[in-house]
């Protein structure tokens, strides 16, 4: 079977940056540490007036084009992840397709265009659909762009405005691809819940605590599913990336999943004198005493050296750039692999041919995990990156700056205030046309 995979990866932040430690915390009477420390985040991305979902998607796309001297001829298909939709027919694929034609000769007409809607797992089914689309043949030689571009906003006051983010991650899918391949093995957890959702509404209901148990119970799923296909070891994985809601969640996730994923193995044989063995539940007499004694082992193994080690090396890399950026929805996981893979391509670690298990998440709720084998030649392309200017140019907002963004990005609102930041080489939004539509311009 032909190889399969991410090509290339680019990542577009919103222009804005709001401190949570130093700007949110005293505003809200808390400790700093809960963001740094609790939650596990220093700041939050906010799109600037002119910025939203097709802003930073197309900017995305057009660096990832120019980078690999793409022509829109070489696209068959264009797949736009979010959960930030503005219109409930037209997908945000047709208006990013438009911003990239106008700065391209050519068009997209031949390529087919859709929107991926799954909570945050969206961006990982838009890649899997364009994997399949051209181990399926259909490809006509042409590439995917999938495109994750969320702006992750709550309501004023909720609990979840402190994990607040906006960005994009453009992926390119081919044959042969630079960076990782998608291998068939695929686990899901899916199951109807009511955790987190926007029944037409921008801003979500969150029943924030159960989408936490929600998360971990999905992801328990599918991990069986997965070794349902394939026997798993801890240490068969180089890197782990999560869906990062918020680096804490995280935190949770990888201990339910070395706890799981090492029970019967050599490794849980090397804990027992430290640990003990796992809970098993026909030793218990009810789920309630079951589950106590596995929340207290799981607390005694992140407590040890084995752990430790594992955490640091496979799933503290991930987390790199979301600290910084706070929740992107859709294309939160896509950021933790490109996090990785910069910190192991900075710290001189060789992945060639390492294997990834990529764990993802949707409220609603699926979870989703697969493996990628990291591809000799990821060391060039994650190198292209500019992630880093990207963070150290946004403008630092106060808090009455953040209640005016807020503002403008709410439907309900009709706030009109000037830009924060001067836009220079990108798309912006420009306005709103005859029929309702947005309207965008490429300022140079
Ligand atoms: N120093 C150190 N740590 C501190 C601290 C301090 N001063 N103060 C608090 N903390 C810790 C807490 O102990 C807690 O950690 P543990 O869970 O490990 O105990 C952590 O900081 C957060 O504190 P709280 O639980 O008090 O925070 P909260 O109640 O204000 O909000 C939340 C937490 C409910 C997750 C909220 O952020 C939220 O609603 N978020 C949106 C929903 C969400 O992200 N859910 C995640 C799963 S769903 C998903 O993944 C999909 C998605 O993208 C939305």
């Amino acid at each position: 079977m032909t190889t399969v995979g991410i090509d290339a990866v680019e990542i577009r932040t919103g222009n804005l940056k709001l401190d949570l430690p130093e700007t949110f915390a005293p505003e809200k009477g808390e400790d700093p540490e809960k963001y740094t420390k609790g939650l596990g985040l220093h700041a939050s991305s906010f799109p600037d007036v002119y910025e939203d979902i097709v802003t930073m998607g197309a900017n995305a796309a057009k660096r990832l084009m120019d980078r690999k001297g793409l022509e829109p001829d070489d696209i068959g298909r264009i797949d736009v992840a979010t959960e930030s939709a503005f219109d409930h027919s037209k997908p945000a694929s047709t208006y990013i397709a438009g911003c990239l034609e106008d700065v391209y000769e050519g068009d997209f007409h031949h390529a087919n265009k859709g929107e991926r809607k799954f909570a945050c797992v969206a961006g990982t089914q838009a890649v899997d659909d364009a994997v399949n689309w051209i181990q399926a043949g259909k490809n006509r030689g042409r590439a995917a762009l999938v495109i994750a571009t969320d702006t992750a906003l709550y309501e004023r006051g909720d609990s979840g405005e402190a994990t607040q983010g906006a960005g994009a991650v453009a992926m390119l899918i081919d044959e042969d691809p630079s960076l990782t391949s998608v291998d068939p093995v695929q686990g899901f957890g899916s199951a109807d819940e009511t955790d987190f959702l926007k029944p037409n509404q921008q801003f979500p209901s969150v029943d924030g605590k159960r989408s936490m148990q929600v998360y971990l119970a999905r992801m328990r799923e599918a991990l069986q599913d997965v070794e349902s296909q394939r026997d798993l070891h801890p240490d068969d994985f180089a890197v782990v990336p999560f869906h990062i809601p918020f680096p804490g969640m995280v935190r949770k996730g990888a201990a339910l999943g070395f706890r799981h994923i090492s029970r019967g193995t050599d490794v849980e044989e090397e804990l027992a004198e430290e640990i003990g063995m796992q809970p098993r539940r026909e030793d218990f007499e009810d789920d309630e005493a079951f589950r106590d004694a596995l929340t207290e082992y799981t607390d005694d193994l992140t407590g040890t050296d084995r752990y430790r080690e594992w955490y640091d090396r496979t799933v503290e890399p991930t987390l790199g750039i979301s600290r910084h950026v706070g929740n992107w929805y859709t294309g939160s996981v896509h950021l933790a692999r490109a996090s990785a893979l910069k910190e192991a391509r900075e710290g001189g670690r060789d992945l060639d041919d390492a294997e990834m298990m990529v764990c993802s998440y949707g409220s609603g709720a699926q979870a989703e995990i697969h493996i990628e084998t990291v591809q000799p030649g990821w060391e060039e392309e994650i190198a292209q990156l500019n992630v880093d200017e990207q963070l150290r140019a946004r403008k630092d907002i106060t808090f009455a700056e953040y209640e005016q963004i807020h503002e403008v990005h709410n439907y309900d609102e009709t706030t009109d205030i000037d830009a924060f930041t001067t836009p220079e080489e990108e798309f912006v939004f420009d306005g709103w046309g005859r029929m309702g539509e947005r309207k965008y311009t490429y300022v140079e």
